[in-house]
């Protein structure tokens, strides 16, 4: 299948669908659920990782890449999986975890017990002569990115949590072990890969100090390295490069378009797509995660619109998502899913889905799943987030304050539990879940949104319309209007003229829309919209808007 007709689904396997009453979701319960999915029209699922792991990061410190964790099942389980989603068309895309390793990992372990082998399997460094840490960086979850291995005079580097312990890519030996676990996925029908932070895999050479701890400069000493390039071919023509119909995305933090270009450009042998975060970052308060002032929609609208023109014109590829297991909820975000639940839903899918590139749809989302807005620090599970209740505590932010921003920003927000139904639960499982379901489970559920709710039906209609629609695959993208402060708008357009014209309306209050000049001289159906606007006539140059409604126009 072309990329460009792909719609992928996220799962978080976790808090997808208990089967075994432990409380935590397995890969039996996705078995259960695919005919849901299949009804949906994805064509291909992304599971976040279910290897073992001692959980401190919800698998993403992964101790062994070839088994499955018990809590998730076993090999046969997975196997049934591929095959069961295979008869429904459906393909699998599994997440590699390659920056780091669990410190449980048998390789670290044996680095530990003294051998040399794997020792030089990770970044091991001596305290400065001043006694201070190999270099000033600071970790991605708070705090600094060094940690003592063992009871040696070592330190290990880890940018994420101290139990993942960065790999040394520069070991070929390393690179060897990686690609034959893409290898051995690749055996077992896995079509498609997510590489988790795969662009700060290639550190300086050389580890020096920042000018500043966290700082820009820091994260360019190891994040778009051009060695990381070198070592995705690689690994792209040792493995999945042979396959034409592969799916790869990189998840790529702090990066830039011309990196994008250059990681999916298809003469570049290194990935399908990738995913950047700059959009996800119009609610940071001076680039700070941590805060929650309103979002910047002209920023939003910018950063998008450079995304989309700028791998357009270098011929790479974007994937298009506003939800993942990282994000707070999009609707709770940039919508008000208590009054506007289907229209905010909807505005926001129609909007990233008809842009070009792959989109993602994350759990719960087609059905409008929000925040869960949670009380406690005791409901929040997240490691981040308990360092940074810990981190806001001491620079002084009042109760009130740190509990609001967590409920903003914490990753857990959207790890709550998929709401299947009313029953106990919300039929995720028949005793207490890992974390908690979200209050709104007996307005919000797969079983009432299948019998009446708008949701669900809209996702399908779009995703149905880019399984059919050449301009939403493969047409040239032009935003539109990218100072105006209520609408979304862009074009699609192909060579014979053909345009679809997308204008979302990110508000409340009623809005008049005016028609560019250039399609006020045609006119124009309407291919799908969630409101009362419907096909208009040659000429006409005003539209009113209602409450977070969009419309994707198409003029022949
Ligand atoms: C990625 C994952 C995130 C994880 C981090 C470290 O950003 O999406 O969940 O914590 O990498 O592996
Ligand atoms: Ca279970």
């Amino acid at each position: 299948m072309d990329l460009s007709q792909r719609v992928i689904y996220q799962i978080y396997p976790r808090s997808f669908q208990d089967s075994n009453k432990d409380g935590i979701g397995d890969l039996p319960g996705i078995i259960k659920r695919l005919d849901y999915l299949k009804e949906l029209g994805i064509d291909m699922i992304w599971l976040s990782p279910f290897y073992p792991s001692p959980q401190n990061d919800n698998g993403y410190d992964v101790s062994n890449y070839l088994e499955i964790d018990p809590m998730f099942g076993n090999m046969n389980d997975f196997d049934c999986l591929v095959a069961e989603a295979q008869t429904r068309g459906i393909d699998l895309m599994l997440d590699m975890v390659f920056n780091h390793t669990s410190i449980e990992h048998e390789w670290f372990r044996k680095a530990l017990a003294g051998d040399p082998k794997y020792q030089d399997f990770y970044y091991l460094r001596s305290l400065k002569e001043d006694g201070s840490l190999p270099t000033n960086w600071e970790s991605k979850f708070g705090g600094p990115a060094w940690a003592q291995f063992g009871e040696t005079d070592l330190y290990y580097l880890h940018l994420y949590d101290k139990t993942q312990a960065d790999l040394n890519w520069y070991n070929p030996r390393v690179r060897k072990e990686l690609h034959e676990i893409v290898k051995f996925w690749m055996k077992k029908g896995v079509k498609g890969f997510r590489f988790d932070v795969l662009n700060v895999i290639g550190k300086s050479e050389v580890l020096i100090d920042s000018p500043e701890p966290g700082s820009k400069e820091e994260k360019a000493l190891y994040t778009d390295t051009p060695i990381v390039h070198e070592w995705i071919k690689e690994l792209n023509q040792a493995t999945f490069g042979q396959d034409q119909d592969f799916v790869t995305v990189g998840e790529m933090s702090s990066t830039s378009v011309p990196s994008g270009i250059l990681y999916t450009n298809p003469c570049q042998n290194q990935l399908s797509m990738i995913f950047s975060f700059h959009h996800l970052k119009v609610d940071y308060e001076n680039g700070e995660k941590w805060s929650n002032p309103p979002f910047d929609f002209i920023e939003l609208k910018r950063i998008l619109n450079e995304w989309q023109q700028g791998m357009s014109d270098g011929n790479g590829w974007n994937a298009l998502f506003l939800n993942n297991h990282d994000q707070p909820r999009a609707n709770s975000r940039f919508g008000d899913p208590e009054n506007y639940p289907f229209e905010t839903a909807s505005m926001l899918a129609q909007t990233i889905h008809f842009l070009r590139g792959t989109p993602y749809v994350y759990q719960g989302e087609e059905i409008g799943m929000s925040n869960p807005n949670f009380e406690s620090i005791e409901q929040y599970h997240d490691v981040e987030t308990h360092n940074y209740y810990h981190i806001m505590k001491e620079k002084g932010y009042t109760k009130n304050k740190i509990m609001a921003i967590i409920q903003a920003k914490s990753r857990d927000n959207s790890r709550t539990p998929i709401q299947w139904d009313r029953s106990q639960n919300a039929g995720f499982s028949k005793v207490e879940p890992w974390i908690n379901v979200a209050d709104n489970y007996l307005q919000v559920n797969v079983e009432d949104e299948l019998k009446k709710g708008k949701i669900f039906r809209y996702y399908q209609k779009i995703i149905e319309l880019r399984k059919n629609n050449e301009l939403i695959q493969k047409g040239h993208y032009r935003g539109l209007m990218l100072d105006d402060p209520n609408f979304m708008v862009y074009v699609r357009e192909s060579k014979n003229s053909k345009k679809l014209l997308v204008v979302s309306h990110f508000y409340e209050a009623d809005c008049e829309f005016r028609m560019p000049e250039e399609f006020t001289h045609c006119k124009a159906t309407k291919l799908i919209g969630n409101g009362k606007l419907s096909n208009i006539y040659e000429g006409q140059e005003t539209l009113i808007f209602g409450p977070y409604e969009t419309v994707a126009y198409l003029f022949e």
